[in-house]
């Protein structure tokens, strides 16, 4: 038996049935943070009748939501009171500091993988969201949920960094910076750095927000502007951070921001990329090809590339030593950081 009759044996219609119907959860969870029935638990357990008279929604439909949030999770439920479990109460209630729902409340995924076909026809986005009107309207919401899930990996990075062990009074530029979810942790961890925070200027009223309420805001500055065109200066800074930038630029911007980032950087000085990177054969893993074609549906060039081409094109930058280390997932998705070296 070859590979792919293996693979063929793996299939049953019960499988693509399951498979076509994957799409039901998440649509629960949408379904639920629009309309606030988290919000509506926040005060204690509720029936499905008082739920639905707090959210104006029928009792039918509110029972069957209910009962599918039940089954995944994301409530609690004894006799016919339903309640909130721990993680929700810190992740779904819009009011909480940690809430991440700002992007799965919105129609904005379903929207866009609503013309998947079409996309792949024209190989063109249903919406652009590196440009920046649009970015400006996305991104402030996109940042928050990311904010929260990047937080840990983040910490990790710092310390692989040696930020505020080995290295000391990092100048730090943050490109695309969003939250500066990555920079924040490298100033967290080393009190004498100082971070620039690139991005554009609706963006960077967030971000002056993020860093303000860690405490930086007299470490943070602020360079406004679109990152293919803004001016970085010379040998200036110890530290580039590309936090899920590459897969939205695309090739040629990405490898045109490698050099100039090189340019910006002092010698010794290194690039921290976040992203998402299949396997070189890119036959997985699963959300990494996934997530390219996100990028299919979002941006003009963006896509997911391989380490051997993150390798090539530092390489051809004037980067060297280019390790991986593992910071644990980022946004649930399995993802090393690369890091690499001016030569
Ligand atoms: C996916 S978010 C990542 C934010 C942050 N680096 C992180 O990893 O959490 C992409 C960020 O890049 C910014 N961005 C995208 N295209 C840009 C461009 N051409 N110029 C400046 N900023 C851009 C967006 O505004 C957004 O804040």
């Amino acid at each position: 038996m070859n590979a792919s009759d293996q693979s063929a044996a793996a299939i049953t219609p019960h499988a693509l049935l399951q498979l076509h119907m994957a799409m039901a959860a998440p649509r629960v969870l949408t379904a639920a943070l629009q309309l606030n029935l988290f919000d509506h638990l926040r005060a204690g357990p509720a029936s499905a009748a008082a739920v639905a008279a707090a959210a104006g929604t029928s009792l039918r439909g509110t029972r069957m939501l209910l009962d599918a949030l039940v089954a995944l999770g994301l409530l609690g439920r004894q006799g016919p009171a339903y309640s909130l479990v721990e993680g929700a109460r810190t992740y779904l209630v819009r009011d909480s500091a940690d809430y991440v729902g700002a992007l799965m409340e919105t129609d904005a995924l379903w929207t866009a993988w609503g013309s998947l076909t079409e996309a792949v026809r024209s190989g063109r986005p249903v919406v652009a969201v590196e440009r920046q009107e649009r970015a400006e309207a996305f991104f402030p919401i996109l940042i928050r949920s990311l904010h929260v899930a990047n937080r840990a990996p983040a910490a990790r990075l710092a310390a692989a960094l040696g930020a505020g062990r080995t290295h000391h009074g990092l100048q730090v530029v943050d490109v695309g910076a969003g939250s500066a979810v990555w920079s924040i942790a490298v100033a967290e961890a080393d009190a004498t750095a100082r971070v620039t925070a690139q991005d554009f200027p609706g963006v960077l009223r967030e971000t002056a927000g993020f860093a303000a309420r860690h405490g930086l805001a007299g470490r943070f500055a602020y360079l406004p502007g679109d990152l293919n065109t803004v001016e970085f200066g010379r040998e200036r800074f110890d530290l580039a951070i590309l936090g899920n930038i590459v897969h939205s630029e695309g090739e040629a911007s990405s490898r045109r921001l490698f050099r100039r980032l090189a340019a910006a950087l002092r010698p010794g000085g290194r690039i921290a990329i976040l992203d998402f990177f299949p396997g070189d054969d890119r036959s997985g893993p699963l959300p990494a090809l996934l997530f390219a074609l996100n990028m299919l549906l979002n941006t003009e060039n963006g896509d997911t590339f391989t380490l051997a081409q993150y390798r090539d094109w530092l390489t051809e930058a004037g980067f060297g030593d280019m390790t991986t280390v593992d910071i644990g997932e980022q946004a649930g998705i399995p993802a090393p950081a690369v890091i690499a070296t001016r030569l």
